[in-house]
Order: structure tokens, then C-alpha cells, then sequence
């Protein structure tokens, strides 16, 4: 290899030189060490469904050109593949500014035709409704701040400071329980299914769900994928949380900062973590079905949320699960989707072990490296566990076990979206 001119002058040091050479050596046998890892856990051999059941829910707000191009088929395909007598699909979509709904009054009468059992809500209630209800329930907030946010491309509206707004989290965390509904009607006539499968408006295949299915052979509380919406960077770090609780510490590959969730991404296996939900995630199904306290969706109290404070109903469930602390919560990485078919396909190039790319690697191990170095100067940043404190001293029936969810953020519901405040 040339050594390029900016270099020569440091190189010109004899220390210097066996310093790089040694680095570069050290380097490239982690590399290949790595490489060998990722390519023996790739393409693992795919168990069939077998018997399990499986419930399929997600929720939907304008998102008619995924539904369209991949979704919808892949989800029929998915249903069919599990068979009729072992699937159910609960879909809720509502308010949609493009023709989302007809999507999936399509993926409706494809699912029929199949025999596969399903309930489609297709809701006119929009988010313009939402923000102009009453605010005497539960869920809402006062804005902070004055604020505007954008009603077109040309044009925006201002929330000013006192306005009450209702709270995005809340509102999401009400839409999955609806969407659940279904798998406790089935109970009551005596059907329970083994494993619920939430799925964003993801890239996916049914090859993909089968992979997440045999995470550790079946044994999670919960199983996520990777979620790719501009690749190499993932995307979602607002439900994502590492081993021992910290955010992600990198969009790129290795992620993290905890030592025991980075050793498994270098291997190319499942990876302990917190919380993840990561575009799609597979539940155990039995804690929704506890008698003394069903698993369910939920936010933050709104005395916490009015400090400027959120967390995900994504990340709140798993901190919620008692099945997390026994079984554990799992990315596996051999499962990745994308938010369109460019990302999907690059994440998943043909030579399965190939993703990441050797160069790739390289560059993640040293930027995970200097970033943990630098970090262990920092002075922390106590925002976050200030207010939680704060909130906590308020009243000594203040208290929330998803601490490891929060973020200094507050979302708010827009009538053409959502918005922080
Ligand atoms: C997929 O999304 C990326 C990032 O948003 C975008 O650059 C790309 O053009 C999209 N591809 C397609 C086929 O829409």
C-alpha cells in the first residue's frame, strides 16, 4: 500500500512507524476474525412455523407507497405461509392524508380470499379531530413554548405557549391496545396465540419473520430486527436501548456502548438488550395474557411529560414486561428491514455475510472505540434523571420502571403529523 504524502511527515519517525504498522495489523485481524464470525452466523438453516400462532398488528397513518409496493403483498404472503389456522392480522389505520386505506381494503379482500382471519379498522377519525377534542382525559399537555410548525411547503402555524395539546405517545400507546383487542376476544372463545408480531411500514419477507421466530430458538420475551430507513445508519434510537440501558451509542455498526451488546454484534448474534422494537418485533404472547396484570401499551404520566419529558410505549413495554427480566429482550441481527426497497437491499446483499462490508467493520471498531474513550472524559449529562427526581420527590407514589426510556423530548400530536415541543 502507498503511504500517502500527509502521512510521510509523522511516519518519518521510526516509533510512529511500528506504531501504524502494528495498528494496521491489529486491525485487520479483528477484521478477518469478525468477518469469519458474521459469515458462520449468516443464513442460518430456517425452522418451518410448525404449529405456533402468531398475531399480526400494526398501525398505520399515511404510509400508502410502502403498503403498496411491499408491504401489503408481503404481509398476505406471511399470513398464508403461517396457514389460516394459525395466524390472525389486526390492522388499524385512521385519518391517512393519501389513499392508505385503500391498500388495505386490497390487502382486505386478498386476505379473504385466502381464508385468513383479520380485523382491518379503517378509521375517519383524523388527527385534526384528535387536537381539537376536549382535553379532559388523560394524555394531554400544555405547550411549553410559543412554536411553529409547517401547515404546507409554503406556509406555517404557530401553537402558543399554554395551549393544550394531546401528547403523541399516548395516543400511539392507545391505538396498539385497540389493535391487541382481538387477541382477547379469541380467548374468551378459548383460542390463545404463542407469539404477537408487531410490524412498522417495513421492507419485509416472510423468510425474514421466520428468522426472527427462531431468535434463540424461541426463547425471548421479545425479538427485534434492525431497521435500515438510510443505510449504513439505522433508524430508530428512540425505543432502542442497550444492555445495560444506554441509547445507542452510534447509528452505524457496532451501536453500542454496553461491552456485552457489542460482543454479540461482533459475533453476529443475538444481542441482549433493554428495550428494542427496531421495525418489527416478536412478543412471547403469554404476558398479555396475565390474569393480574395483562401486558399492555401505556406513556409516561403526564406530570412527568410536562417537565419535558418522553418515552416510547415501544420501549415502556419492554420495561414493563416480567417476562424481560427472565427470557430477555433480543435484536437479532440476521433480521434486517427497510423503510423503502433501496435501504432493504442494501442491508441485505446477496452474499448473505457480506453486511457489513470488511471496510465497514474498520472504521465502526475504532469510531465505537474513540467515542467510548471520549465519553469516559465527558462530564454526564443529568437533565433526564434530574426531572425524574424532581418528579420523584413530588409524591412518593411517583414512580416509573421505564427510566431507561426517557428522553429530554416532548411530541405533541399536529392536526398533519406530529411535532416536538
Ligand atoms: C429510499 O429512501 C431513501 C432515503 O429516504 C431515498 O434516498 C431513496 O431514494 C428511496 N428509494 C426509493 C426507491 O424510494
Amino acid at each position: 500500500m502507498l503511504v500517502r504524502p500527509r502521512w510521510r511527515r509523522l511516519a518519518s519517525n521510526r516509533a510512529t512507524k511500528v506504531l501504524a504498522l502494528l495498528l494496521a495489523l491489529w486491525t485487520t485481524i479483528e477484521v478477518l476474525s469478525i468477518r469469519r464470525n458474521l459469515l458462520r452466523e449468516a443464513a442460518p438453516e430456517l425452522p418451518a412455523f410448525g404449529n405456533q400462532k402468531i398475531f399480526i398488528a400494526s398501525i398505520h397513518w399515511t404510509d400508502e407507497s410502502v403498503l403498496r409496493s411491499h408491504w401489503a403483498p408481503a404481509v398476505a404472503q406471511l399470513a398464508r405461509d403461517i396457514g389460516p389456522e394459525n395466524v390472525y392480522v389486526s390492522i388499524y389505520e385512521s385519518g391517512s392524508l393519501d389513499a392508505s386505506k385503500e391498500v388495505l381494503q386490497i390487502l382486505d379482500t386478498d386476505l379473504e380470499i385466502s381464508g385468513i382471519r383479520r380485523k382491518i379498522v379503517l378509521d375517519e377519525t383524523t388527527h385534526k379531530d384528535e387536537v381539537e377534542k376536549q382535553h379532559t382525559q388523560a394524555g394531554w399537555v400544555q405547550m411549553p413554548v410559543d412554536r411553529s410548525y409547517r401547515q404546507n411547503w409554503t406556509d406555517w402555524f404557530t401553537l402558543e405557549k399554554g395551549t393544550w395539546v394531546p401528547r403523541r405517545i399516548p395516543y400511539l400507546a392507545r391505538l396498539r391496545n385497540l389493535v391487541m383487542q382481538p387477541l382477547y376476544e379469541m380467548q374468551q372463545s378459548g383460542e390463545t396465540f404463542d407469539k404477537v408480531l408487531w410490524l412498522n411500514d417495513v421492507v419485509f419477507n416472510t423468510d425474514d419473520v421466520r428468522t426472527l421466530l427462531a431468535t434463540r430458538s424461541g426463547d425471548y420475551a421479545a425479538a427485534c430486527a434492525l431497521d435500515f430507513k438510510r443505510p449504513p445508519m439505522f433508524y430508530d434510537t428512540f425505543a432502542l436501548r442497550d444492555a445495560e440501558g444506554y441509547e445507542p451509542l452510534m447509528e452505524t455498526w457496532p451501536y453500542f456502548q454496553s461491552s456485552q451488546s457489542r460482543e454479540a454484534v461482533i459475533h453476529g448474534r443475538p444481542i441482549p438488550v433493554a428495550s428494542c422494537w427496531n421495525g418489527m418485533v416478536m412478543f412471547d404472547a403469554a404476558p398479555f395474557y396475565d390474569i393480574r396484570r395483562p401486558l399492555a401499551f401505556r406513556g409516561i404520566s403526564d406530570g412527568l411529560a410536562a417537565s419535558h419529558l418522553e418515552g416510547s410505549e415501544c420501549c415502556l413495554i419492554h420495561a414493563d414486561n416480567p417476562l424481560s427480566r427472565t427470557k430477555g429482550v433480543w435484536v437479532n441481527p440476521q433480521v434486517r428491514v427497510g423503510y423503502n426497497g433501496t435501504a432493504y437491499g442494501a442491508v441485505n446483499p446477496v452474499n448473505a455475510g457480506s453486511w457489513p462490508s470488511s471496510f465497514a467493520i474498520a472504521k465502526g471498531l475504532w469510531h465505537n472505540r474513540i467515542k467510548r474513550w471520549l465519553r469516559a472524559f465527558k462530564l454526564r449529562d443529568r437533565t433526564v434523571e434530574n426531572k425524574l427526581q424532581n418528579w420523584r420527590d413530588e409524591d412518593a407514589g411517583h414512580h416509573e420502571p421505564g427510566s431507561f426510556c426517557l428522553i429530554d423530548e416532548m411530541q405533541v400530536m399536529l392536526w398533519n403529523g406530529w411535532g416536538h415541543a
